[in-house]
C-alpha cells in the first residue's frame, strides 16, 4: 500500500538517488500548497522565520540561484549568499573551512551548487546541517528533477504511465540523471534518444530505452525534456559540427506538427535557441519551459520547509 509520509526519510537532498517515492510525493504535494499560496495577493508565509540558509555557488547558475533565493524570501528565512567568484576560496581556503567559517555564523541549512560530483554529500558527513544539493557537476540536480516532475504532473494529470523521452547531452548532464531517477520511482517509462557519443556507457543499467532517432523517440513519447549541448563540460568533439546536431537532434515545428498526437516539451534552460529547440516552438504552447521555472519556487519552498522540518 503506498501510505502518504509526513516527514522527509532523508536529513539532507543530496540525489534523488536517496529518496523513496513517498519521499518524492511527499514534497510535490507540499510544493502544490505552497503554489497555491505563491497565486494568493500575499505571497510571504512565516513558516521559516527562525531558518538561516546560505546560498553557496561554486559555479555559476541563473534560475536555480534565483529561485532558491525566491523560494526562502516567500518562506521569511533570513540568507546570506555566496560565490566562489568573490571569495576567499580564490586564496586556496577548502571547501570545508569555507563552509565551517559559514557555519559559524549560525547557518541552518546550505544549498550548494558545486562543479565536482559529490560535494554535496562530502560535506554532509562533515557539516552540521542540512544541505540541499543545487547541482553537483554532472552528477545530479534533484530540485529540477522535482520540478519537472511537478511539471509534468501539472500538465497531464500524473506522472505514472507517461512516456518521456530525454534528448540531447544525456553524458554530461546532471538534469538527466536525477530525471531518470524521478521519473522511474514515479512509474514513468523513460527514453534518452541522442548521438551514441553523447549516451553513456552505463545507461542500459538504468532501465531506460535507448534510441537515436529523434523522429522515432517523438512518435513514443508523450513528453520531450530536451537538454542542453553542455560545451563547457565537453573536453572532445563529441559530433562533427553544431550544424550537424541541429540538423538530427534540434526540435522544431514542422516535426511537432507533423506528429500525429500533441507532445509537451520540456527544457530545463539556459535554452540555445535554434540548437536543441527552435524559438517557434520554445514559445509554443506545447512548451511549458517559463511553467518550469514557476514551479521550481514551489518546489524548493516544498524542499527547504520539509527539510527545516527535520531540524532537531
Ligand atoms: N536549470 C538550471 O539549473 O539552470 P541554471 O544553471 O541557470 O541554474
Amino acid at each position: 500500500m503506498n501510505e502518504k509520509q509526513e516527514q522527509l526519510s532523508t536529513n539532507h537532498l543530496l540525489g534523488i538517488k536517496d529518496l523513496n517515492k513517498q519521499d518524492i510525493e511527499l514534497i510535490l504535494d507540499t510544493a502544490q500548497n505552497f503554489k497555491d499560496i505563491l497565486n494568493r495577493p500575499i505571497k510571504k508565509v512565516p513558516s521559516l522565520r527562525d531558518i538561516t540558509i546560505a546560498n553557496i555557488f561554486f559555479e555559476n547558475s541563473t534560475r536555480t540561484r534565483l529561485s532558491f533565493e525566491l523560494a526562502e524570501k516567500r518562506l521569511s528565512a533570513d540568507t546570506i549568499n555566496f560565490s566562489a567568484s568573490s571569495s576567499s576560496v580564490s586564496k586556496g581556503e577548502t571547501l570545508i573551512d569555507t563552509v565551517k567559517n559559514i557555519l559559524a555564523m549560525k547557518v541552518d541549512i546550505v544549498v550548494m551548487r558545486h562543479p565536482f560530483a559529490g560535494a554535496g554529500r562530502f560535506l554532509s558527513r562533515n557539516i552540521d546541517a542540512h544541505i540541499v544539493n543545487a547541482g553537483d557537476g554532472a552528477h545530479e540536480h534533484p530540485t529540477q528533477a522535482l520540478l519537472d516532475s511537478f511539471s509534468i504532473r501539472e500538465r497531464l494529470g500524473e506522472v505514472a504511465g507517461k512516456k518521456v523521452v530525454i534528448v540531447g547531452d544525456i553524458l554530461h548532464s546532471r538534469v538527466a540523471l536525477s530525471n531518470i531517477l524521478c521519473l522511474q520511482k514515479l512509474g514513468a517509462e523513460v527514453m534518452v534518444c541522442g548521438p551514441t557519443t553523447l549516451i553513456p556507457k552505463y545507461i542500459d543499467s538504468l532501465g531506460v530505452k535507448v534510441e537515436h532517432n529523434l523522429r522515432k523517440a517523438l512518435e513514443w513519447c508523450d513528453v520531450a525534456n530536451m537538454l542542453r549541448i553542455q560545451l563547457e563540460r565537453q573536453d572532445i568533439a563529441y559530433f562533427p559540427s553544431l550544424r550537424e546536431y541541429v540538423m538530427l537532434y534540434g526540435l522544431n515545428k514542422e516535426i511537432l506538427d507533423s506528429l500525429d498526437k500533441p507532445i509537451t516539451v520540456m527544457h530545463p534552460g539556459p535554452i540555445n535557441r535554434g540548437v536543441e529547440v527552435t524559438s517557434d516552438v520554445a514559445d509554443s504552447d506545447h512548451a511549458i519551459i517559463l511553467d518550469q521555472v514557476e514551479n521550481g519556487v514551489a518546489v524548493r519552498m516544498a524542499v527547504l520547509y520539509l527539510l527545516a522540518g527535520k531540524r532537531s
